[in-house]
């Protein structure tokens, strides 16, 4: 798929990794809808991006909210790739310190927010894509967000281990799904990139996760995701995979 002249929404597009995917696309000709959070710096982030660049406030665990959100990315044109960033953690043990167990509230809102969250992306996402005209037997592509916490997850991320399990579960089968529609899935699972959400970190457990990849040791940069997140969008035979983004980092139980 081509991005340039072609829309596109990034879910979470006004942070991290999601507004570095967005300043991809608008450097590669392309248009953006920077869906993130009423409460976000969207506006901010789209008028840093000049004029291809909107931002759509909506909140992806929110039928209703979201599709808003896509109707703003679709007055750019006919959608043609969602890149889904939003999302977080909330840490979760099984048992506390004292031997109480471990927040259900904060399963569930991890579990929401990531989990169900992309399966909203997905659905929407697709409905929108399955009305355009086929390109190459193409009419759009989903780019989904894990973690190599789906795979080792660490002590206090019980909830987003298994969000971020789920998504990797979903991708092939939604590929799959999708494929008579002419609409390609995958999930990129990133390790440790340095967004927002690692700079609240003091130094130096900054510098000891980044000594803790293997090569390059360093943390992962934002512009690294985005970069993997375009080829995915470009690549049309790219499709139904989770790709780890990680320096070769497994990730230790703390
Ligand atoms: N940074 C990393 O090291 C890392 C590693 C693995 C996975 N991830 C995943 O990558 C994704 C992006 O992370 P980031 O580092 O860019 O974080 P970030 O905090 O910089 O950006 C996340 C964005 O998502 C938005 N958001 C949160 N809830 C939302 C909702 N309900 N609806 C719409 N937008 C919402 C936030 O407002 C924020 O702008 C997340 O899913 C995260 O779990 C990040």
């Amino acid at each position: 798929m081509e991005l340039n002249g072609n829309v596109f929404a990034v879910t979470g597009g006004a942070s991290g990794l999601g507004f570095a995917t967005a300043t991809r696309v608008i450097e590669a000709g392309g248009k953006v809808a920077l869906i993130d959070l009423p409460t976000s710096d969207g506006d901010a982030a789209a008028a840093k991006l000049g004029e291809n660049a909107v931002f759509a406030a909506g909140d992806v665990t929110d039928e209703n909210s979201f599709g808003a959100a896509l109707d703003v990315a679709e007055s750019l044109g006919p959608l043609k790739g969602l890149v889904h960033c939003a999302g977080s953690g909330r840490r979760v043990r099984v048992l506390d310190k004292e031997g109480n167990p471990g927040s259900i509230d904060d399963f569930e809102f991890v579990i929401k927010l990531n989990l169900i969250g992309s399966f909203q992306a997905l659905r929407l996402g697709a409905a929108r894509m399955a009305k355009n005209e086929a390109v190459d037997g193409e009419r759009g592509a989903i780019v989904l967000t894990a973690s190599v916490a789906a795979f080792e997850g660490q002590i206090g991320q019980v909830n987003y281990a298994a969000a971020k399990a789920g998504i990797v579960g979903m991708t092939l089968v939604a590929a799959r799904d999708l494929g008579s529609r002419g609409i390609r899935v995958c999930t990129i699972a990133p390790g440790i990139i340095d967004t927002p959400l690692l700079g609240r970190l003091r130094e130096d457990i900054r510098e000891g996760l980044a000594a803790s990849v293997p090569n390059p040791q360093r943390l992962g940069r934002p512009d690294e995701y985005a970069h993997l997140a375009t080829h995915i969008l470009e690549n049309a035979y790219l499709n139904g995979e989770t790709i780890r983004l990680d320096g070769a980092l497994r990730m230790a139980p703390r």
